[in-house]
């Protein structure tokens, strides 16, 4: 069985630079070459939704110097690769709060959306300045204003994901092996894989061996 919705934490950016005696920059640089290779290995393995975590609600903390690098190498990926997703018709979304980011970005993430929002194709769902514990506080606000009894259809309904397929499978790489605060109630049935590949050498090839290991596993859902 074919996952319909795999979620990437994109790790180890910086200490595949390090071991290259690189600065970290060049890390993200190359992490975004993977993102790009992913999102193409993904599309042709016949996944539905791809869900990458670019920014957390946490990167903030990073030094400003690293968190203009991550800004610009979004802006960069934006400008370089919206031509091929739109060709590849690919859905894009971000999940996240937009909100604190620049004004310039907001636009261009923006205007981005709109340019692929009339692909049919697979979903790439981007994670920006997001946080589980963030978003789920978020929707329990919005049903408290809005009033009424809440379920889980109504629940789930007021989270980022709203419009992806459930999540089969949550991917991360380097070898760190917890969810940092990402699609924790979307996560609550997901298979979980990490390999040790730091992200900016993740591939088609490694894409399908995740898969493969995704149709070996057995998932029972609470059941039996
Ligand atoms: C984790 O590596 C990676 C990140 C915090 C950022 C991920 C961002 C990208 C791949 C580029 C931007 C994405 C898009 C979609 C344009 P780390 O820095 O925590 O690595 P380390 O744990 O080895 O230090």
């Amino acid at each position: 069985m074919i996952p319909r919705h795999v979620a990437i934490i994109m790790d180890g950016n910086g200490r595949w630079a390090k071991r290259r005696l690189l600065p970290r920059v060049a890390g993200h640089r190359a992490g975004v070459e993977a993102v790009r290779k992913v999102t193409r290995a993904a599309r042709e393995q016949g996944v539905e939704a791809l869900t990458l975590y670019a920014f957390s609600s946490e990167n903030w903390r990073r030094p400003e110097e690293e968190i203009g690098d991550l800004m610009g190498l979004l802006k960069h990926f934006i400008g370089e690769h919206l031509d091929e997703l739109a060709a590849d018709g690919i859905r894009l979304s971000i999940i996240g709060d937009l909100s604190a980011f620049s004004p310039d970005i907001r636009a261009l993430v923006e205007g981005a959306i709109a340019r692929c929002a009339v692909n049919t194709g697979p979903q790439l769902a981007i994670a920006l300045n997001y946080g589980s514990h963030d978003e789920i506080l978020r929707a329990a606000n919005r049903l408290a204003e809005e009033g009424g009894p809440i379920d889980k259809v109504r629940f789930e309904a007021a989270l980022y994901t709203a419009d992806l397929p459930p999540l089969d499978l949550v991917i991360r790489t380097s070898g760190e092996q917890r969810l940092s605060n990402f699609l924790l109630w979307q996560a609550a049935y997901a298979e979980l894989i990490f390999v040790d590949t730091l992200w900016p050498d993740f591939d088609g090839g490694a894409l399908a061996d995740a898969l493969a290991e995704f149709a070996r596993r057995e998932r029972r859902f609470g059941g039996r």
